[in-house]
């Protein structure tokens, strides 16, 4: 079964072919527009900029899915990408994915409707899909098969589209940034059930068990912000770039430990499954004032201040550890309580390595047999390849009529 998965929730504006063969997910094209540098100039997402982007990009980008699928390069004359796109999506794909929520109403709106009238137009059953559910079946795409194709084929498609204007929209961060493959994960192949599942993005932290691809149950999740949104707003306070999250990995790994930074890992030693980041915002914030600033308000967040490098490593590193060390001490209690073998990580923060090497380390120190599986990096952020394999392995088909896009949608 062969499947066009559309993924558009936040920034991003993704389309993907999927096949299922036997039990391997294969991913024939996966291509990801991000409006990230204009986000990055405003210090954050603007909904209304991001849908707008997507709006003019959703066509495009699902027509060199469809072509990129059939290895078919270079197409310059927009007539003939439609045809074949038409041909490609009436002729070969049974259905088509996409995401309905949690997300941005508008940017979810995009994808939603060009689905359903896609669905409508071609007659193909659509498939629903929960955009967080999808960040953890991204560890069921086959990796031999995703790897290295895929970086000749986003090669091209950078390079078409940027003839076509000078709009500065980056493409493809996601393959550019890291296209290496993750050892770590490689030899395993896809998660068996039961597992404990962690979502670790910038707009959701939650803690989950899966008895199977339909029965699981949510153990626990943020109060307040995200990890990733707390480093994406932590990063803005010391004038680092946008998005927060690699840029304090990056920083972090100049750090060391530096006592005037003492944060404390928020709700570390507390009895159930939640997290709660947003008191770390104001810990950095606190910590800052006393020590850099001479306990003077300044009432600028937007920029270091002149804080000196050092003291931004460090902070990087210290932030980076209270965050790591929440996430890692509940995902092992869950699957300890649960008497689970496997832990599935997915979302943004699961690209940084401190938390992939430190889960893996921590579990071996414990002598737990325990098996860890994190996405390719490339799938780590938002994409349409694990919508897509979401939907082959768990998804439900629809018709185009009972979709509608749902910006709270949660785990019911
Ligand atoms: O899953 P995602 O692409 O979007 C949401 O669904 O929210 O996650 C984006 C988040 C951002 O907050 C970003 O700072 C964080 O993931 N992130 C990271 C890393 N890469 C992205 N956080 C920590 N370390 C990273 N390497
Ligand atoms: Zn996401």
């Amino acid at each position: 079964m062969k499947i066009l998965a559309i993924e558009t929730s936040c920034d991003e504006t993704s389309a993907s072919v999927v096949e299922k063969k036997d039990n391997s997910i294969e991913v024939l094209s996966n291509i990801t527009l991000s409006s990230l540098p204009i986000h990055a100039k405003t210090g954050g997402i603007i909904p209304e900029n991001a849908a707008r982007e997507q709006v003019k990009f959703i066509i495009p980008v699902i027509c060199e899915a469809l072509l990129s699928s059939k290895e078919i390069k270079n197409k310059k004359d927009k007539k003939q990408i439609l045809t074949l796109s038409n041909k490609i999506l009436q002729e070969e794909i049974d259905a088509i994915a996409v995401t309905c929520g949690p997300g941005l109403i508008g940017s979810l709106l995009v994808g939603v409707e060009t689905a359903k009238t896609l669905s409508f137009i071609f007659n193909k059953p659509i498939i629903p899909v929960n955009h967080l559910l999808a960040h953890l079946y991204a560890n069921f795409i086959d990796i031999d098969q995703s790897n290295l194709s895929l970086r000749s084929r986003s090669a091209n498609w950078r390079r078409e589209r940027n003839n076509l204007d000078g709009i500065a929209t980056s493409f493809d961060k996601l393959r550019t940034r890291n296209d290496k493959l993750d050892a770590g994960r490689y030899p395993l192949g896809a998660p068996s059930f039961p597992f404990i599942g962690l979502i670790a993005s910038g707009g959701h932290t939650d803690l989950l068990y899966f008895k199977s691809h339909t029965n699981f149950k949510w153990l626990g999740g943020t109060r307040d912000d995200a990890a990733g949104e707390a480093m994406d707003k932590i990063a803005r306070i010391i004038g680092l770039g946008y998005p927060g999250g690699p840029e304090i990995e990056k920083r972090a790994k100049f750090g060391k430990p530096d006592e005037r930074f003492v944060f404390k890992s928020p709700m570390i030693g507390s009895d159930d499954f939640d997290f709660s980041f947003s008191g770390l915002k104001t810990q950095v914030m606190r910590a800052i004032q006393k020590h850099l600033r001479g306990g003077a308000p300044t009432g600028d967040d937007s920029s270091n201040g002149g804080i000196d490098e050092n003291s931004i490593n460090n902070i990087c590193f210290l932030v980076q550890k209270a965050i790591v060390d929440v996430l890692i001490k509940k995902t092992i209690r869950a699957a300890k309580l649960y008497n689970v073998s496997t832990i599935v990580l997915g979302g943004g923060v699961s690209a940084n390595e401190t938390l992939r090497r430190q889960l893996s380390q921590k579990t071996k120190d414990k002598r737990l047999k325990t098996k860890i599986f994190f996405p390719e990096k490339k799938f780590c952020t938002d994409n349409a390849a694990m919508v897509g394999a979401y939907a082959l392995l768990a998804g439900n088909s629809t018709s185009w009529k009972k979709i509608k896009a749902q910006p709270e949608l949660y785990f019911d």
